[in-house]
């Protein structure tokens, strides 16, 4: 009996492990390509703990300090973590797997923003505060988005709640540039 449980656990492991190293390579490529698309230079830290968010993030990542100017200009103020062990500061934050971006952004009160998602959809979260809700995210790195932009292309992205026990349903459809402010 226990040797039979113990071959399950080993093959589950297996298929598990193969799945993962399958997929991380592709989202890891996918987020410091996009990422070295723009390197617009460095902006001055802050260093309050007061800031009304507490954005982790890579040193070098240019989209991610575009995104935070622009969370900046909305009235907010950020303190900025820089990390490279990016996967355990999203798995200790209960980011899904599918949701991740590049930076994740925690709120004086707790709640995420993983990624990209314009100030706009935050402070209407943070008003409206939904039940059992955690935070926002937008997947991966749209172009057009906040901080990820480049020229006049934009590419219709989604953004989606992440429930307190980690499932996630769409909070939002941005289709056009516009919408976003
Ligand atoms: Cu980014
Ligand atoms: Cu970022």
């Amino acid at each position: 009996m226990l040797k039979m449980f113990f071959r399950f656990a080993v093959l589950n492991d297996l298929a598990i492990s193969r799945h993962l190293s399958r997929l991380l390579p592709l989202v890891l490529v996918g987020v410091l390509a996009a990422c070295d698309q723009s390197p617009k230079g460095n902006l001055q830290q802050s260093a309050s703990p007061l800031s009304d968010f507490t954005v982790y993030k890579r040193e070098q990542c240019g989209c991610c300090n575009d995104w935070i100017t622009h969370i900046e200009k909305a009235g907010y103020s950020a303190l900025q973590e820089n990390v490279s062990d990016f996967d355990s500061i999203k798995d200790k934050f209960g980011i899904p797997a599918k949701l991740r971006s590049c930076h994740t952004s925690v709120s004086q009160k707790g709640y995420l923003f993983e990624g990209h998602i314009p100030a706009k959809f935050i402070r209407q979260f943070l008003e409206e505060k939904p039940v059992d809700a955690i935070g926002l995210a937008v997947p991966a790195m749209p172009t057009g988005s906040p901080g990820m932009e480049f020229g006049d292309m934009f590419m219709p992205y989604t953004i989606y709640l992440i429930q307190r026990d980690g499932s996630y349903s769409v909070y939002a459809s941005v289709k056009t540039y516009k919408e976003q402010f």
